[in-house]
């Protein structure tokens, strides 16, 4: 699969993007409000070994995209679409971008693709996202794009140390459509 935007062009992980993953995924800023630590080299590889397996399966469920700017085939982020339950018609969508592009609103373009395969192409009816409350721009690019905060849950996850809170967001197709 190939999602071209204004400024973004989202693929499918080749095994080389390592080196490139690996940049952002060692970043303690990027992954400060993830489950999970910076990844070794070792842990870049099998990721990318993950969607790569992913993306053949006979029935997709996980489409985690490497996230690259047009012109330049280099990748700096990725962002997933996993159908968690898609008896309900209802997916769950994560980002990460490198540090040095946050702020251009390449998540927010990159998101808005990813909610088009929900609701057009696969036709799901409802998407929902997780973030940390201190994850200001999270938030920001959740709203931008229309997800609505559902749940606040108190202490419910352990990262780095500590309990932290996680707030829930959702969006309908009949939500995104209008738009
Ligand atoms: C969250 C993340 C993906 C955002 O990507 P991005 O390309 O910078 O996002 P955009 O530029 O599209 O939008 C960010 C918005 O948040 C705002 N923002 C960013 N940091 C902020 C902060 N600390 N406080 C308030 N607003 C903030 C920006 O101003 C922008 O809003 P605006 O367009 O109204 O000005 C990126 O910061 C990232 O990869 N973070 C680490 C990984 C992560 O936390 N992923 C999400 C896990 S749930």
């Amino acid at each position: 699969m190939e999602r071209v935007t204004e400024r973004l062009i989202l693929r499918e992980f080749r095994a080389d993007d390592w080196v490139h993953t690996q940049r952002y995924e060692s970043d303690p800023e990027v992954v400060r409000y993830q489950t999970f630590n910076i990844f070794t080299p070792e842990e870049s590889r099998d990721y990318i070994q993950r969607c790569m397996s992913d993306a053949q399966a006979l029935t997709r469920r996980t489409y985690d995209l490497a996230i690259t700017i047009k012109g330049d085939d280099t990748v700096v982020g990725r962002i997933g679409l996993h159908l968690s339950h898609p008896e309900l018609g209802q997916a769950t969508v994560w980002y990460l971008l490198r540090r040095d592009l946050w702020g251009k609103g390449y998540m927010t373009e990159a998101l808005a693709s990813m909610l088009d395969l929900a609701f057009k192409e696969l036709k799901l009816r409802r998407v929902i996202a997780d973030t940390d409350p201190a994850n200001a721009g999270s938030i920001r690019v959740l709203e931008k794009v229309g997800f609505r905060q559902e749940s606040h849950h108190i202490e419910n996850i352990w990262i780095k140390g500590k309990w932290c809170d996680t707030l829930g967001f959702a969006i309908l197709d009949r939500e995104w459509l209008v738009k």
